[in-house]
């Protein structure tokens, strides 16, 4: 493509410029995203799309996709959660009224598991504050606050950047003073991919009711290794807690990689349900009397999830 047509490509396809973007390390980021158009109703744990032209350049060392000549005018788009990183730089909860940009946290995925390259995060990591952007105009998803009470127990695991709902919930959960016990976990490979972990452990000091967990799975020995399923098991989080994990009063959000969540299969000709392995934190909860909450069957539950691929 000629230097032109890229140039007209993005005239056309681009919707929003990059005004923030810190990165936490090489793979990981915070981005903030201002819309040509008004930034969109939402609630928080919604999530929106970013895009970029697969015309744009790639990570250096992040591999090349073999484009077919009709696929280089394309534009690739993904689903990201809107983020929060919910203290403003003098430690208060931010005010968002004001603000005209939607925040996000994306880690750079190289390859997928299959050993391919990846499609546009190799491209997201070369962006810089003022570069235009493709975002979805819509903001859209059930994995919210709807339906807790003030006084409910709210329990929130993650694995990586699935915390990033979860900051724009607590934020929401902190400045409308829920009553209720808040206990957050996120379990990554490194400490360095604990982006957010000053903030929590600030939140901590000032907010009696919330708890933050984080996990690392690969800076010590294998038998270190801690999953956010062996917090269930291990009772960490009713210690945190402070009381037993009672459904009646509690809900859990779960988001991130989807071995973590484990949602059960079910066969489509028998219409037997079973759990995947390794296990996965919602055979846990149902064993607990915890339901899982089904916006497609209408059924009302305690069990909140979202699944990243
Ligand atoms: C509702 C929803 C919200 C999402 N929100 C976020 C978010 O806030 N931040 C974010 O970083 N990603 C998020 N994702 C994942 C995101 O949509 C992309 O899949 C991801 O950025 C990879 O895109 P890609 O084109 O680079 O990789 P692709 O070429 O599409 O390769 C996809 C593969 O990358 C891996 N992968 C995808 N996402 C992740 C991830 N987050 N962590 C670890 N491995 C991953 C999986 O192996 C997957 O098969 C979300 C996905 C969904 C469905
Ligand atoms: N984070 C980095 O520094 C880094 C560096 C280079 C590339 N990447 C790429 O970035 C992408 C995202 O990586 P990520 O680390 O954010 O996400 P991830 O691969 O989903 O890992 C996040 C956390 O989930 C844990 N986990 C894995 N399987 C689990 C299971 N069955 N149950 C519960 N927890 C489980 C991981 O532990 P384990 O340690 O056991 O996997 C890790 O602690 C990947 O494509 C990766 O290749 C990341």
């Amino acid at each position: 493509m000629t230097p032109q047509e890229i140039v007209d490509l993005r005239t056309q396809r681009y919707n929003g410029t990059v005004v923030f973007l810190h990165k936490v390390h090489s793979d990981l980021m915070i981005l903030r995203v201002k819309p040509d158009f008004p930034k969109p109703e939402h609630l928080p744990g919604q999530y929106s799309t970013l895009g970029l032209g697969n015309w744009e350049p790639r990570l250096p060392g992040t591999g090349q996709e073999n484009l077919k000549p009709e696929d280089e005018k394309k534009l690739t788009r993904r689903a990201y959660s809107l983020g929060c990183t919910i203290l403003d730089n003098k430690a208060n909860l931010l005010d968002l009224s004001h603000t005209d940009y939607l925040e996000f946290y994306v880690v750079l995925v190289r390859t997928t598991d299959d050993g391919k390259p990846a499609i546009l995060t190799p491209r997201l990591f070369m962006l810089t504050p003022g570069d235009r952007i493709q975002i979805g105009e819509k903001i859209t998803g059930h994995y919210t606050l709807e339906g807790i009470k003030p006084t409910d127990n709210i329990i929130f695991l993650s694995t990586g950047t699935g915390e990033s709902p979860h900051n724009y919930m607590l934020w929401d959960l902190l400045r409308k003073n829920h009553e209720g016990k808040i206990v957050a976990s996120c379990c990554v490979r490194y400490n360095k991919d604990l982006a957010f972990i000053r903030v929590h452990q600030e939140l901590m000091r000032r907010f009696p009711n919330y708890r933050y967990i984080p996990l690392t799975t690969r800076d010590g020995t294998e038998n270190q290794k801690r999953y956010i399923q062996d917090l269930l098991t291990s009772g960490e989080v009713e210690a945190q807690l402070g009381e037993p994990l009672n459904p009646v009063k509690t809900h859990v959000f779960l988001c991130g990689n989807p071995k973590m969540i484990g949602v059960p299969i079910k066969n489509m000709q028998t219409g037997e349900r079973s759990y995947p392995t390794p296990m996965g934190v919602i055979e846990i909860l149902e064993q607990r009397g915890f339901e899982i909450d089904n916006n497609k069957t209408k059924t009302k539950g305690n069990i909140h999830f979202e699944e990243y691929w």
